[in-house]
């Protein structure tokens, strides 16, 4: 969603943040803009607007902004319409104070109505805005001395005092037309990062905006803020006192945020896979046995757990439904899979051995953090698997397993869903080895063969992007599309539903392939595109009757069948080949293809596959 950058040094910053919102466009944005403080000026150049940086870029490049101390902002729609009035930064009515900021503030519209009692008058519709009156004050001192303290003249404490009126999450940068060269930033419930690089400081809400500049970061832990200024960082804990920083160093690639001679991000993720799938394993088994020591749980304690909740959304619910495939199939351990939104709100039954394992490719969305939130306040253990390291999830959770998958930057989760899956297969395997029901010699065999589908990834990547570019051409213009499978290939179809719908637009639901005759066979009519997993598995000859009767009413079907299958060919009009594996290792190599198929289709119909509309990398409001 948001994404927040900012830069105090010596040269100037116009570019800078330019440069480091671009590397955030990935996180999903409406609108755009960046405030500098100009040498000599009491009141800072802000810059805002509707659309792409791109659009930004081209209008201040034409300005004569030579600043070296400024912050920059992407603005996703909460409060107020995408408009420039709404877009970020936020100014005090003096116009020398300059916010952004990522999260929400819930008594916004009380804290609003007491400023503009004040005299403050507003120029949006946000949320945001109160913080830079709010600051303004605590700067100033009030107007008519009502409700604050005496003026501080100091931009720190007067961010810190006016946070402390605020309720709801935010990470914000401010800079003030008083204090040159100087940024001040904090955070609650969203993540900031600092980092200095040779000649300057930064911040981000992001690393990945950093990462030009600096690989050894600082991230903000709640409640704590920093002081930037050319000349380097000061850290504060909640109270105020200095505090030496935890330093992480990030060992991203520097292509990580390019896109490495593919024509996008999807694409090149989904060339990543087989890699993060040997990255993800790397190290697992030691000596011949399963080596998972972040768990954070004893064998012992593992063979307590008689319940497993998987909390997640969107993608990473998918790869949840793997996930109690796997731990009820090996470990008979009763699993449920519950959307994050939907588990917050009712009444789970936790007791002390619940396991709740919360699945979360950024580590930010709101719904899982709360939802993991209100799972330890209820006793339960709570296990994150996510890609970002220090992410909220990770930070929350009792044990973490990051998957490996290095920094995804399209929209569309490809990789990390991959690393999910190899990673939530490792915890279904040590659930299992726990309770005594598989060997250790069943866990090296199943181990093996699950590292063996790194190869088989690459040899669907290599072969099949001509059947799959067909199939996509077949289907690109229907309005409607149907996915089908039974058992865990129900779960790869839920998967290759979303990833269709949500980068090409084209409407696509999935169903258990057994559930079509109870309704959706209604809506077959000829041409119409059913799309289904149908490889080799116990429930392979019932997937196909229910091909039939779909082949029966003049359906397209576009099938994704086992390698050396030729009988799927007499109902099926397209076919995409995967290699033979066991069935639970199916979602792996069988949701590629439908990866490929979604942004093929994508494309077909002009889409930008790697920012689609309306959608968000990080959802990080509820
Ligand atoms: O970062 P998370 O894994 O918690 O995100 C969950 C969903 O928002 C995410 O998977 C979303 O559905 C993606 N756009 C799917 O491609």
């Amino acid at each position: 969603m948001c994404g927040i950058v900012g830069c105090t040094g010596s040269e100037p910053v116009r570019d800078i943040l330019i440069s480091g919102l671009k590397r955030l466009e990935y996180r999903g944005y409406d609108s755009a803009g960046i405030a500098v403080q100009q040498p000599g000026s009491e009141k800072l150049t802000v810059v805002h607007r509707v659309g792409k940086v791109a659009g930004l870029e081209s209008e201040v490049a034409n300005q004569e902004i030579l600043g070296t101390c400024g912050i920059g902002h992407t603005r996703w729609a909460t409060h107020g319409r995408p408009s420039t009035a709404n877009a970020h930064p936020h100014t005090s009515c003096a116009g020398d104070i300059a916010v952004v900021h990522n999260g929400i503030i819930e008594n916004f519209a009380e804290l609003r109505e007491e400023l503009i009692g004040r005299g403050h008058t507003f120029t949006s519709e946000t949320d945001t805005e109160v913080l830079a009156h709010l600051i303004e004050e605590a700067y100033e001192g009030a107007p008519d001395g009502t409700g604050a303290a005496e003026a501080t003249h100091d931009l720190l404490r007067a961010v810190r005092r006016a946070v402390r009126r605020v309720v709801g999450a935010y990470g914000i940068a401010v800079v003030c037309a008083q204090e040159p060269g100087v940024i001040v930033t904090t955070r609650k419930d969203s993540p900031i990062v600092v980092g200095r690089g040779e000649t300057a400081s930064y911040v981000a809400s992001d690393i990945i905006a950093l990462i030009d500049a600096t690989r050894d970061v600082v991230v903000l832990e709640d409640g704590e803020s920093a002081k930037l200024t050319p000349e380097g960082i000061t850290y504060y804990n909640e109270a105020g006192a200095e505090i030496e920083p935890h330093v992480t160093h990030v060992d991203w690639d520097l292509d990580i945020a390019e896109k490495g001679g593919y024509p996008d991000f999807m694409l090149k993720e989904i060339h990543e896979q087989p890699r993060v799938v040997r990255d993800t394993l790397a190290g697992r088994m030691v000596g011949g046995e399963l080596a998972i020591d972040e768990l954070g749980l004893t064998y012992e304690e593992l063979n307590l757990v008689d319940r497993v909740y998987v909390i997640a959304c969107g993608t990473s619910y998918h790869a949840g439904l793997i996930a109690k495939n796997l731990i009820e199939r090996w470990a008979r351990i009763p699993t449920e899979v519950e959307a994050a939104s939907e588990f917050r709100y009712r009444d789970p039954i936790i007791t002390t051995s619940t396991l709740v394992v919360a699945v979360s490719q950024s580590g930010e969305t709101a719904d899982t953090l709360a939802a993991i939130r209100d799972a330890r306040i209820k006793g339960a253990k709570v296990f994150g698997i996510t890609n970002v390291i220090g992410s909220p999830v990770a930070r929350e959770s009792d044990g973490v397993i990051y998957t490996k998958a290095n920094k995804e930057i399209a929209v569309a989760s490809t990789k990390s869903f991959i690393g999910q899956v190899v990673s939530l297969t490792l915890l279904a395997l040590s659930l299992a080895q726990a309770k005594g029901r598989l060997t250790t010699g069943q866990v090296r065999m199943l181990f093996s063969e699950l590292g063996d589908t790194a190869e088989q990834i690459q040899w669907i990547l290599d072969t099949q992007g001509p059947a799959i570019d067909e199939a996509a051409e077949a289907m690109k213009d229907a309005p409607s599309a149907l996915f089908v499978g039974r058992g865990i290939a129900s779960a790869i179809c839920y998967e290759g539903a979303l990833k269709l719908k949500e980068i090409s637009y084209l409407h696509a639901e999935a169903y258990a392939a057994g559930e079509m005759k109870h309704g959706p066979i209604a809506l077959i009519d000829p041409g119409f595109p059913v799309i289904t997993v149908a490889t080799q598995s116990p429930v392979y000859d019932k997937t196909v009757s229910n091909l039939k009767e779909c082949e029966a009413r003049g359906a397209k079907i576009i099938a994704v069948a086992t390698e050396g299958d030729e009988d799927i060919k007499k109902i099926a009009d397209h076919v995409i080949y995967v290699p033979r594996v066991r069935d639970c290792f199916t979602p792996i190599t069988a949701t590629v293809p439908l990866q490929l198929l979604a942004r093929s289709v994508a494309l077909l119909r002009g889409c930008d596959v790697d920012q689609p509309r309306n959608l968000a990398k990080s959802v990080t409001v509820e």
